[in-house]
């Protein structure tokens, strides 16, 4: 049963709270409504679609999604609808349904074929059979409807939407036929449901020609603006204020046009725990075979706080966020014959991901830099190579101290001389410490070019 499924499964962000929010909602509206759900870029918008419209149906709604960007070749908005209105008919009645667009002279005629055209790239071949009595009475012969199929297969002819643009055009068809058929699909959608109500979520306008973006907003306030449709916009909100100034120049007059589509502006936001906590449960499936130590700094978890710290503060958008720890992932694979740094390489994959770089401190990604410094000040001023060397000692003992004490083969100098012993530090900023970073970004650099 679909019920068992539970549509948040996978939910790191708390937007189930939301989902139920949300419905609630929707299911307070009868009249026509357009809401707008707004989230950056990557913040997880279409992630909420998809559960959500699974929650919702579960309530028992009727849900239709559509994808802009993936209609936007199409042209025509008018088409996008009706075809997504048809192919969420369950598949028995889509012949139906499809037929009821029929009724009404001409400009159905070619609406209808066009949208059965959309119902049959929507996979549902069925319709074909019973379609093709009526497509063959009221269309020219058993032709057309072969036509049309091969139209399928070469994709949906933007000629068929310019003529549906143009016949709606007339301000007869506008003001009678097509509302009526609109209605009579609202009705055949929700026949059997306590509410006559059709839920329709628009994903992906961002990704869409501001051209299209503003022909879809217009066709669906004009024509589908009828009662018992909730439109929902899952969009970036610069983006929709974007698009109003594209269409008027000046951002007032965008902003006032705004309001006229949207009566309800809604936010998904994400707090910064629930950021942090996804996050670090994310990071600690981190793949990390080799410990570069023992200690408590070298493990998952402490990497994984780190991660936490980043996602808060990094200023990055979930899905950089999930990018970031992937290259991660990938080079711990690649590299898993190596003792590696799990926070160093967290800590240097997020330095290039976010905007500001000093987001975050973490003192052993400086221990190269100060490493190679001492070294060359110490060559060039070998009377004082005994003061910087003091210095270095400082440093590993106040910033990294975990770095001491490692097995001897992690340090690489070999043994010490006659009579001498090398001492904690100095093995730290001496041994491995001109090679400590790049080594790690090394691994980095080399996940960079394998991945796409
Ligand atoms: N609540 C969530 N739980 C888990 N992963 C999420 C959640 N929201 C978004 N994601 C993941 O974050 C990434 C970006 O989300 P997405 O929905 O594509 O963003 P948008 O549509 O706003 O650009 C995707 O990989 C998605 O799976
Ligand atoms: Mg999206």
């Amino acid at each position: 049963m679909a019920d068992a499924v539970n549509p948040w499964d996978g939910d790191l962000l708390d937007f189930a709270a939301y989902g139920s929010t949300f419905t609630n909602l929707i299911q307070s509206i009868d009249d026509t409504k357009v809401i707008s759900i707004e989230a950056g870029f990557g913040h997880g918008k279409t992630f909420f679609r998809k559960a959500w419209a699974a929650h919702l149906r579960q309530a028992g709604e009727v849900v239709v999604e559509i994808d802009a960007q993936q209609s936007d070749h199409s042209g025509e908005p008018i088409v996008t609808f009706l075809g997504a209105l048809l192919a969420a008919a369950p598949v028995k009645e889509r012949s139906k349904v499809a037929s009821l667009a029929a009724k009404g002279g001409k400009l159905a005629g070619v609406a209808s074929k066009a949208a059965l055209r959309i119902v049959l790239r929507n996979g549902a071949e069925e319709v074909i059979e019973a379609a093709s009595g009526w497509m063959s009475g009221k269309v020219e012969g058993n032709e057309a409807l072969e036509e049309s199929v091969k139209e399928i297969e070469d994709g949906m002819s933007k000629l068929a939407g310019q003529m549906i643009a143009s016949q709606l055009a007339a301000e007869h068809a506008r003001q009678m036929e097509l509302p009526e058929q609109i209605d009579a699909l609202r009705d055949a959608l929700t026949e059997g449901r306590k509410a006559k109500r059709v839920v329709i979520l628009i994903d992906e306008l961002d990704r869409c020609h501001p051209d299209y973006a503003i022909a879809l907003l217009e066709a669906m306030k004009l024509v589908f603006g009828r009662p018992g449709f909730v439109f929902c916009l899952m969009v970036n909100a610069d983006y929709l204020e974007g698009i109003a100034q594209h269409r008027f120049g000046t951002k007032d007059a965008g902003e006032k046009y705004l309001e006229k589509f949207v009566d309800l502006r809604l936010r998904l936001r994400v707090t910064e725990e629930a950021v942090r906590v996804a996050t670090r449960d994310l990071a600690m499936k981190l793949p990390l075979a080799i410990p570069f130590g023992e200690g408590e700094a070298f493990s998952v978890e402490a990497a994984a706080d780190l991660a936490g710290e980043w996602a808060v503060k990094g200023g990055l958008s979930f899905r950089q966020i999930k990018r970031t720890l992937q290259r991660v992932e990938i080079a711990l694979r690649c590299y898993r014959d190596r003792p590696i740094d799990c926070s160093l390489l967290v800590h240097m994959a997020f330095v290039e991901a976010a905007t500001d770089v000093n987001a975050v401190a973490f003192s052993r990604a400086e221990l190269t830099k100060r490493a190679v410094e001492i070294a060359q000040k110490s060559e060039v001023d070998v009377a004082l190579s005994g003061l910087h060397l003091v210095s270095g000692e400082l440093f590993v003992s106040k910033h990294c101290p975990e770095l001491m004490g490692l097995p001897d083969d992690r340090y690489g100098l070999g043994p010490a001389p006659e009579g001498k012993i090398w001492h904690d530090w100095y093995k730290v900023l001496v041994g491995f410490g001109p090679r400590y970073v790049p080594e790690h970004e090394a691994m980095l650099q080399a996940v960079h070019r394998l991945m796409v």
